[in-house]
């Protein structure tokens, strides 16, 4: 049976404070059965995984490896496809440092993305003299395929972009990115970051080669918990960001020989109770079941743009539901973002995030500094959202520019 909203806001002890949490795009809070998960491993086996023999040990790599299989079953992966990180950003690194990419090659990505998706491409232009090619024009933020197209040339190695805008919540097309990739022979990496959880993800379907995600956004998941996805016939030409402890066959004074992916990237001591917590947290939106989640979630976007209808608010993004995601982006004329923030803080509880969002090539795109941005999840109410809109209008006419 499929949980309900007021089901799982009663198993968010987080929301008990009374906050209205609008910033699920940059994190979100933990459900109790996570956090049950994470205290028995604390409690009852809190051993470290891949070396011990003795009870506990085994129970934790159990319980550590059977989140592999978990994770698999959201984005539609085998649990041999799953590299365990500790954000999202750590996951696209382990592609740029990873792919044996040389001077000369070509990786395209947008304009649009978010910062851990075009600086870890940028150091890779200046240690090792790659081309990064930076595609998108759209107003809404919008990509189109052909764009991307337009700059392959015999040297480009990856595509890479999001699935979802952290910015303003356009839905980009990653699938037709993803079919373009493989008819010209290009890797394709997809930014998940605000799609995974929130939305049906299905890395066959999209035809990527790579997928970059966190564990702490729309999964539910603990802090310091993400993954990458590595299409199997991709993963042994992949080499680790870490080496060390914990993934050797035979280490000899100059030479060692590695375990086989995925625990080839798991050198050091993991976040064992973070990635179990992580597997739970799968459970845990595949019982509330992720169409349902997006479904909502399209719904609460629907009234959160209302705020739009005041002629002192200007909202980013598509107007088009079907090409946006949970997150609205807007600005009250005469405010900062920021002030925005603090008053919906100040007068009502109500969290949203302001700034850059670190996209800044994506603002400076829109023409502006900052914005302040709601983004929800399943969780929120009907009426938070109403409170939400009330009040950013009651700002926007006591204090806003006429
Ligand atoms: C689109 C996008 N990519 C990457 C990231 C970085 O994610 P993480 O904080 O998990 O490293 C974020 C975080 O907000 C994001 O929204």
């Amino acid at each position: 049976m499929s949980k309900s909203v007021e089901e799982v806001r009663a198993e968010i002890p987080f929301l008990r404070t009374g906050i209205i949490y609008l910033d699920n795009a940059a994190t979100t809070p933990t459900p109790e059965p996570v956090i049950e998960t994470m205290l028995a491993y604390y409690r009852e086996f809190s051993a470290n995984v891949g070396r011990g023999l003795h009870r506990a040990a085994r129970r934790a790599t159990e319980e550590f490896e059977a989140a592999r299989e978990k994770i698999a079953r959201v984005i539609g992966a085998k649990p041999n496809e799953i590299i365990f990180t500790k954000n999202t950003t750590e996951a696209i690194n382990i592609v740029a440092r990873g792919l044996n990419l040389e001077s000369g090659d070509k990786v395209v990505t947008s304009v649009f993305e978010h910062h851990s998706n075009l600086l870890p491409w940028q150091r890779l232009e200046k240690e090792r003299g790659i081309r990064l090619e930076v595609v998108g024009s759209s107003k809404e933020c919008l990509l189109d395929p052909a764009e991307f197209e337009a700059v392959l040339d015999q040297k480009t190695r990856l595509i890479t972009t999001h699935q979802v805008s952290n910015a303003i919540g356009s839905i980009q097309p990653v699938e037709e990115i993803g079919k373009l990739a493989r008819d010209h022979g290009v890797l394709f990496l997809v930014d998940a970051a605000q799609s995974v959880g929130h939305m049906p993800v299905d890395v066959r379907r999209i035809g990527c080669d790579f997928l970059a995600a966190p564990g702490h956004k729309g999964l539910l998941g603990p802090q310091g918990t993400g993954f990458l996805y590595v299409r199997e016939d991709r993963i042994a030409e992949l080499e680790p960001l870490l080496t060390g402890g914990g993934i050797v066959e035979n280490v000899e004074l100059h030479s060692a020989k590695l375990v086989e992916p995925p625990q080839r990237f798991d050198a050091g001591t993991p976040n064992i109770p973070g990635i179990i917590g992580l597997g739970r947290a799968c459970e845990y939106v595949l019982d509330i079941g992720i169409e349902r989640i997006a479904e909502r979630e399209r719904k609460l976007t629907e009234l959160m743009l209302e705020i739009g209808k005041n002629s002192q608010v200007e909202v980013y993004g598509p107007r088009d539901l079907e090409r946006r995601g949970g997150v609205v982006s807007f600005n009250i004329s005469g405010l900062s973002s920021h002030e925005v923030a603090s008053m919906l803080d100040e007068l009502a509880k109500i969290a949203v995030r302001s700034g850059h969002h670190c996209a800044q090539p994506a603002l400076r795109h829109l023409r502006v500094n900052g914005t302040a941005r709601a983004s929800v999840h399943y969780f929120n109410l009907e009426s938070e959202i109403e409170k939400f809109v009330e009040v950013v209008v009651q700002i926007a006419r006591e204090l806003g520019a006429s």
